[in-house]
């Protein structure tokens, strides 16, 4: 994991109790990690749970990889060590938003198990809740919404995931959702249901 570039900070801690926005917020600021290969299903399962919960009264916010990476991450590429920063900064990031009582949608390809570790002790082991979109490559390829796995397969676009670079697949993901055979409400439900049991749409 990255250090700090220099020793001589101190934290401040807040006055406020991480308990006392749970109360305020009628909710727990824990992390949905979604991780799965492109055109899984990520992006559009991630907004379709961001507008249920908000509809349902939380406050919840959705990172997207296409987002952050014209933002905060527009420094980095797709090489490994390019991935490994962008994952830490948003884990970074979520947690911020988890301590200010957020729930956050992460929805990042997220390839390495190495760098899904990580990102959960960043964000908290009891806060991180990995979601793995299990839809077969095929799948994600015939869907192809962007025509980048054409791209790749044409040698255009170089270290595709899938297809030119690895995607480590989660060996005990707290929740498994096949895009391929599950609706979206379905995949929602799921989700809702994963938070629920989690106590986190509870203060
Ligand atoms: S990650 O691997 O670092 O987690 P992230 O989720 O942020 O990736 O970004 C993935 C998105 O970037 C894809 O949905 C796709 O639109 C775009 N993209 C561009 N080049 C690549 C590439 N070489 N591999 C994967 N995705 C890419």
């Amino acid at each position: 994991m990255r250090m700090s570039k220099t020793q001589n900070l101190t934290g401040h801690a807040s006055k406020i109790q991480i308990r006392e926005r749970e109360q305020r917020l009628g909710q727990r600021g824990v992390t949905v990690w979604f991780t799965g290969l492109s055109a899984s299903g990520k992006s559009t399962i991630a907004g379709a749970l961001e507008r249920r919960l908000f509809d349902d009264g939380h406050l919840v916010y959705w990172l997207d990889g296409d987002n952050v990476r014209t933002g905060l991450n527009a420094d980095l590429g797709f090489s490994a060590e390019d991935r490994t920063e962008n994952i830490r900064r948003i884990a970074a990031a979520a947690r911020l938003f988890n301590d200010a009582g957020l729930l956050v949608i992460a929805a990042f390809i997220s390839p390495s198990s190495v760098d899904r570790v990580n990102a959960c002790k960043v964000i908290g082991d009891d806060r991180f809740h990995e979601v793995y979109l299990d839809a077969p490559l095929e799948v994600c390829e015939a869907r192809d919404p962007k025509g980048l796995y054409r791209k790749a397969r044409q040698g255009i676009i170089p270290e595709f995931t899938g297809v030119s670079a690895p995607y480590e697949a989660p060996v005990a993901p707290a929740l498994r959702l096949n895009t391929a055979t599950k609706s979206i409400n379905e995949c929602v439900e799921a989700l809702i249901s994963l938070l629920t049991d989690a106590g986190a749409l509870a203060p």
